[in-house]
């Protein structure tokens, strides 16, 4: 057993190239290899047998939990029936046809077609490119700009690497390209001026993006993209009536509004849909994640109405539209999708997520807010974040190279539970899987309070 692992770990230091990961530490064996063997619930296990609860499910996709033998049995039979066929030219299987049906019923309303792909990024490229040929199709070749926020994030492609607004994910590698633009995030712990409230700061993100529009010149921009709530630019809830008037900005100058839901898809904020839950009015969405819960690779384009009759008349001057994967609604992930939609509705979980989101987020709050290096605890359905400051009064941020975001995630990882360091700032972040109960909601406030306070202790 331990020459197993040895050679693993001797393997994967020679021959894996693993994402988001310091390439020259982890191949010099300065940072741990963990191999996970296997998933029961809310927690993982690895192959030394060590247990913790995944407070952030996975990448926060792992939203009915693991180990659900209804969409392991979906997967194995739909392999034994049928492994692939492709979908061009009007090919179809019962699984992506049925799933495609299942997801415009949940779809908020006014949501026509679901092109699918595998992962989010692969959708939001889909996205762009829709985009493009519809003001083609329109006769507005000029109206191309894409404005995405800073801190936003939209995938790692090139064009959805340009989209994210992460200087993580532009750092030599050339990006962003043009036509992408960044505007202002709507962050309020982080507002250029304290004295403005919600509502005051969410018009000075709105007037930003009208700037920056009559800047580019409204003929020229073609979309908004964004996610009801920042993900892994802090999670970060939008300010007060922030959708609502960044709409009025959108419909003003016709700019179609993208609402990235890879993250808040199918239940996590409480509700389906993060746009139904925010009063957002999209013209595209993007889904992965929470479609299968990861059980397989498996994401989406949901067109609206609107765009779907330009996009039709566009087939009719030029043909055929040129976009197409070999494993687009892949007919295993699809009925791994088809499973895991009917147990999010057998289950209640997106019930769960309110509820049991709105328990934790608040025990969270009363366990570690009044920490005197805790800025803000912040969230919405089964999404939380901790802000670490060094100054809480003159919201002072630590230096980047304490890295304490991280330290506290290694702390609370010692004490059993799986919390992510976001990538840019001193932010703990939880998403948990959507099954979470309060009891191991406990669990995890728990862990986090008693991490928080021996890093600071040491520090
Ligand atoms: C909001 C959002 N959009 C897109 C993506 C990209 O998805 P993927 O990693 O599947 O390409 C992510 C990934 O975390 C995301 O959070």
């Amino acid at each position: 057993m331990l020459d197993k692992r040895n050679e693993l770990n001797a393997w994967d230091r020679d021959h894996f190239f693993h994402p988001s990961t310091h390439m020259s530490m982890h191949a010099r064996g300065e940072t741990p290899t963990r191999v996970i063997g296997g998933g029961e619930g809310v927690y993982i296990t690895d192959t030394d047998g060590k247990r913790s609860l995944d407070a952030f499910a996975g990448l926060y996709c792992v939203n009915v939990g693991y180990g659900r033998q209804k969409i392991a049995d979906a997967i194995a039979e739909q392999a034994k029936n049928l492994a692939y066929y492709h979908a061009y030219v009007g090919h179809g299987t019962e699984a992506s046809i049925t799933l495609s049906k299942m997801i415009i019923d949940r779809a908020p309303k006014g949501m026509s077609r679901v092109y699918f792909g595998l992962s989010g990024s692969d959708a939001n490229e889909t996205n762009i490119k829709l985009i493009w040929y519809y003001n083609n199709i329109l006769g507005r070749p000029e109206k191309k700009k894409i404005i995405s926020r800073w801190r936003g994030y939209h995938g790692s492609g090139v064009m959805t690497g340009s989209l994210t607004g992460l200087e993580l994910f532009h750092k030599a590698f050339d990006l962003p390209r043009d036509p992408i633009r960044h505007t202002e995030a709507p962050y309020f712990f982080r507002r250029p001026d304290r004295s403005m409230d919600e509502e005051q700061f969410a018009q000075y993100c709105a007037d930003k993006l009208e700037e920056m529009i009559l800047a580019e010149g409204p003929e020229t921009v073609a979309a908004f993209i964004g996610e009801p709530i920042l993900g892994t630019g802090g999670i970060v809830p939008p300010p007060k009536t922030y959708w609502q008037k960044i709409q009025a900005v959108l419909d003003k100058y016709d700019v179609l509004l993208v609402a990235d839901e890879v993250v808040t898809g199918f239940g996590r904020l409480g509700t389906m849909f993060g746009s139904d839950h925010y009063g957002m009015k999209p013209d595209l969405i993007t889904i992965a994640k929470g479609l299968t819960s990861a059980y397989a690779p498996l994401s989406g384009s949901i067109v609206s109405d609107k765009m779907w009759q330009v996009l039709v008349q566009g087939s009719d001057q030029l043909g055929a539209i040129g976009h197409g994967w070999t494993y687009s609604a892949h007919p295993i992930c699809a009925a791994a999708g088809i499973a895991n939609l009917e147990l999010i509705d057998e289950l209640g979980i997106v019930e769960n997520a309110g509820s049991t989101g709105a328990y934790f987020r608040s025990e969270l709050a009363e366990a570690v807010g009044d920490h005197k290096h805790v800025g803000e605890v912040r969230g919405d359905g089964l999404m939380a974040a901790v802000e670490f400051v060094e100054d809480r009064d003159d919201r002072k941020f630590f230096d980047p190279a304490k890295k304490i975001g991280p330290q506290v995630a290694s702390a609370l990882l010692e004490r059993g539970v799986i919390g992510r360091a976001m990538p840019q700032g001193d932010i703990l972040g939880f998403a948990p899987p959507l099954c979470l109960t309060r009891d191991e909601a406990d669990i995890v406030v728990k862990a986090a309070a008693d991490a928080i306070k021996s890093v600071f202790s040491n520090l």
